[in-house]
């Protein structure tokens, strides 16, 4: 059965009864049959030569700070052999602390305009807010390693206007993949580095979609507090959207603007750039495994089409 199945992969740190108890619990959310197919369909999508190709997990600043709650969805993964590619931005954590030195945000076109002083913040923060999810992690017995250099390469975006920000050239995935094949789960920052060794500060969704079109997983989730994107004048959540059929009449509708518009522009690349296979979610930690691993899910979905699984 999927269980055994999981355990032959190679994870043997992780207690039999614990598996056994944590798949029980999955039951209880959906119908044993769709629970097995999704985790037998997750679980065939990475191998020992490609152990990344899972899911890439973007999780923001706000998430982060429920930092319970985060630690016990992503160990519910690894608890039945899921290795997610984490990777987290510290947006509203470093505003609180330059409020208190008294600098003043500054963004041009929703990029943080990083001088030295706004670099030095974001290193520091970048680095504490990291330790703490691994911490939390490895305290619930979830293996994780803090990765917070050596796989963004960057130019400068914008030297003049920007200031210390990023482009991403290249992305290395050697350091995500020794750390699952370590059976650790990865957990990124999204810093980068220059090719004269300036670091540079790339924005945590961007650097989130680089790192999938490397990686190419079956899922990229965007883990946010609202649990869904959502309807601009009904306000209901938004449950699929298929973007070869909808995402030019979306763009054109008034309620989708700023967040929206920008959010669909980039899923749109994002998928264009990956398998069809390949699919977006936008969910809250707390509801992550029913989007996963149910048929209806709990948030929103965004695929190119209507075929989901090749
Ligand atoms: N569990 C499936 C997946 O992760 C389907 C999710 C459906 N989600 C939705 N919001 N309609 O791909």
């Amino acid at each position: 059965n999927i269980v055994r199945r999981v355990q032959v992969r190679g994870i043997q740190s992780v207690a039999q009864t614990d598996r056994d108890t944590i798949t029980r619990l999955l039951y209880s959310i959906g119908t044993k049959r769709e629970v097995e197919r999704h985790l037998r369909i997750f679980s065939s999508s990475s191998h020992p030569s490609e152990p990344a190709k899972f899911a890439v997990i973007k999780v923001g600043g706000a998430v982060l700070a429920e930092l319970d709650e985060l630690a016990l969805s992503l160990s519910f993964l690894y608890r039945v052999g899921l290795y997610p590619v984490v990777l987290h931005g510290a947006g509203p954590q470093m505003n609180d602390i330059m409020d208190r030195e008294g600098v003043v945000p500054d963004y041009i076109d929703g990029i943080r305009v990083t001088n030295a002083k706004t670099l030095q913040v974001a290193r520091r923060v970048f680095m504490e807010e990291n330790l703490k999810l691994v911490n939390a992690l490895e305290k619930l017995g979830t293996r994780a390693r803090p990765i917070t250099s050596g796989v963004f390469s960057a130019d400068y975006l914008d030297k003049e206007k920007y200031g210390l920000v990023g482009k991403i050239t290249k992305v290395d995935k050697r350091p995500i993949e020794a750390s699952i094949r370590a059976g650790a789960l990865p957990i990124l920052t999204s810093l980068a580095e220059s090719a004269d060794g300036q670091i540079l500060n790339v924005n945590a969704d961007i650097a989130a979609g680089e790192l999938a079109k490397e990686l190419e997983p079956m899922k990229i989730v965007f883990l946010n507090d609202k649990g869904g994107m959502f309807h601009g004048v009904t306000g209901e959540k938004l449950d699929v959207i298929n973007l070869d059929e909808e995402y030019d009449g979306l763009m054109k509708e008034p309620w989708v603007k700023y967040g929206t518009k920008l959010k669909l522009r980039e899923f749109k690349e994002l998928l264009d750039h990956l398998p069809r296979s390949s699919s977006v979610a936008v969910i809250s930690a707390s509801s992550l495994q029913k989007e996963l691993f149910t048929d209806s899910g709990a948030g929103t979905l965004i695929r190119r089409g209507y075929k989901l699984f090749k």
